[in-house]
């Protein structure tokens, strides 16, 4: 595979989505059809999901909930650990039994398993079935892959390429919170992952056009979006722009809230600690993933700082932007992980008292540099690794969610409560999941919010008015 330098990266054409405006022809096959769509994985998925909808839609498909009435079956995967690989397998079983029985059955793997050699060499050979494989740079190629599969049987891969599409179609899943894409790859090469080779190498978007996108998302009555990226800190780099400059702009659309997901510790900058500080319409509220606590580990993960650089910053976030709540990424049982690299991962997470956490035991990939590391370590020694680290993890998001009780806080309502039909739910500007006492009509809209209760993972409150919008 081909990995374009920087220098390269600049040459780069950004294209307007060239499939918005269809020809009535794909509409008259596809009349009356039906999808059925499943997602897996992170969130870049999730709103690449909402691109494929658009485009489904757009054809004149309507969605099901049941893949028994489908005739096109899209599985948005995803490859970061095995059992994300697994589950997709495991479903791709039933989809075979189901096409046994049924002529205009469609099947189209996207996402990241489709852009991996291993997964695509086992489709040809074991799961002919499988009408269309398409990369996850590819989408806008949906179309012309799906009227050409429903006249013949194809398998096409789309894989690499350096365009950066703007302009895409969403049938977003909420109408109140919105995810924009500022960027699409990493380069940062960590080696036990996948996604620098499952979605390319960084390349940003256009501010101009992320701008637009934000203002016409305010205009619509979106009250939150989330600026996307595997390492958003790194925006720009590609076309002389920077993550600060786009977060001040994005702030200055007034849109009511912002957040942004991921950022890697390395390359985060003052400036942009100052423009969050600054704002009131970004959130307080970031995802720093430290992977370890060992600087040993943290060298062979390619991680590019080291513990008491990811300290220093850390705080520093948690003095310049006040009441900030930080989660993170935890690995354990990377290859030569030893009872001392996993005691200074546990470590670190008393010092950060996190106030979430997302934990993981390494999982090989095929292709990246770790999965030929030499690891000793037996699978139930990392499962007691990860056992012990959680208790500690939820001990702290216990203790920072503790904090909050009978504190009035503000809420975006997003639904009816999961947990109680009776009640609404909503997060707080840091991301805290809450169950609210109220009227169902404050959906869509920021609250107050009086905390009533705290658990490990959610907080039970009770309505009190609405935000006054200054
Ligand atoms: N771009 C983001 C996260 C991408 S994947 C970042 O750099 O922070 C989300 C998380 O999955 C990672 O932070 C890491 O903790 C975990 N992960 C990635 N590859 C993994 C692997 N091979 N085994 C186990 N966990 C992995
Ligand atoms: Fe993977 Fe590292 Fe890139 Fe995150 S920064 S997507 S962990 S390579
Ligand atoms: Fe999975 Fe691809 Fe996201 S591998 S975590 S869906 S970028």
């Amino acid at each position: 595979m081909h990995l374009p330098n920087l220098e390269e990266a600049k040459d780069r054409t950004s294209k307007e989505n060239k499939y918005i405006n269809l020809d009535e022809n794909y509409k008259k096959v596809f009349q009356g059809k039906k999808y059925f769509l499943r997602t897996y994985g992170c969130q870049m998925n999730v709103h690449d999901s909402e691109a494929l909808r658009a485009y489904l839609e757009t054809l004149g498909f309507t969605s099901t909930e049941k893949i028994e009435y489908a005739n096109v079956v899209v599985l948005n995967t995803c490859a970061i650990r095995e059992n994300a690989r697994d589950k997709v397998i495991g479903f791709l079983g039933k989809c075979k039994y189901l096409k046994k029985n049924r002529d205009n059955f469609k099947i189209v793997l996207a996402g990241c398993m489709s852009e991996q050699p291993d997964v695509i060499e086992d489709i040809r050979k074991n799961h002919k079935y499988i009408d269309i494989i398409i990369g996850t740079h590819n989408l806008p190629d949906l179309p012309k892959l799906l009227l050409e599969s429903f006249n013949k049987q194809v398998i096409e891969v789309y894989s690499n390429s350096d365009e950066v599409i703007e302009g895409f179609n969403y049938e977003r899943d909420s109408k109140y919170t919105a995810w924009v894409n500022i960027m699409y790859g990493c380069d940062k090469f960590c080696t036990y992952c996948i996604v620098p080779y499952t979605r390319g190498r960084e390349r940003s978007r256009r501010l101009e056009s992320i701008i637009k996108e934000v203002e016409d998302l305010k205009n619509k009555g979106y009250k939150e979006v989330t600026l996307l990226g595997q390492n958003v800190n790194a925006y720009g780099r590609d076309i002389n722009e920077t993550f600060s400059h786009l977060l001040e702009c994005v702030a200055k659309t007034g849109i009511e809230r912002i957040r942004f997901v991921t950022s890697h510790p390395w390359n985060f900058t003052d400036e942009m600690i100052k423009v969050i500080a600054k704002y009131k319409n970004i959130m307080p509220y970031i995802h720093l993933p430290i992977q370890s606590g060992s600087n040993e580990i943290l060298k062979k993960m390619n991680r590019r700082y080291t513990r008491e650089e990811y300290l220093d910053l850390f705080h520093k976030m948690k003095e310049k932007i006040p009441g900030v709540s930080i989660t993170t990424d935890i690995i354990v049982g990377f290859p030569g992980e030893t009872r001392k690299d996993f005691e200074d991962t546990l470590d670190i997470v008393k010092t950060c008292e996190y106030d979430g956490a997302y934990t993981f035991i390494f999982s090989p990939r095929e292709g990246t540099p770790a999965a030929k590391m030499k690891d000793d370590t037996p699978i139930s020694e990392k499962e007691t690794r990860l056992q012990e680290l959680n208790e500690l993890v939820n001990y702290y998001s216990n203790k920072s969610n503790q904090k909050l009780l009978n504190k009035t806080v503000e809420v975006l309502i997003l639904g009816d409560s999961e947990k109680d039909p009776n009640k609404v739910y909503g997060y707080t500007d840091t991301m805290k999941l809450v169950n609210v006492n109220g009227p169902k009509d404050i959906i869509g809209k920021i609250v107050n919010v009086k905390i009533t209760e705290t658990k490990s993972f959610s907080l039970d409150g009770d309505y009190i008015d609405e935000k006054i919008v200054a």
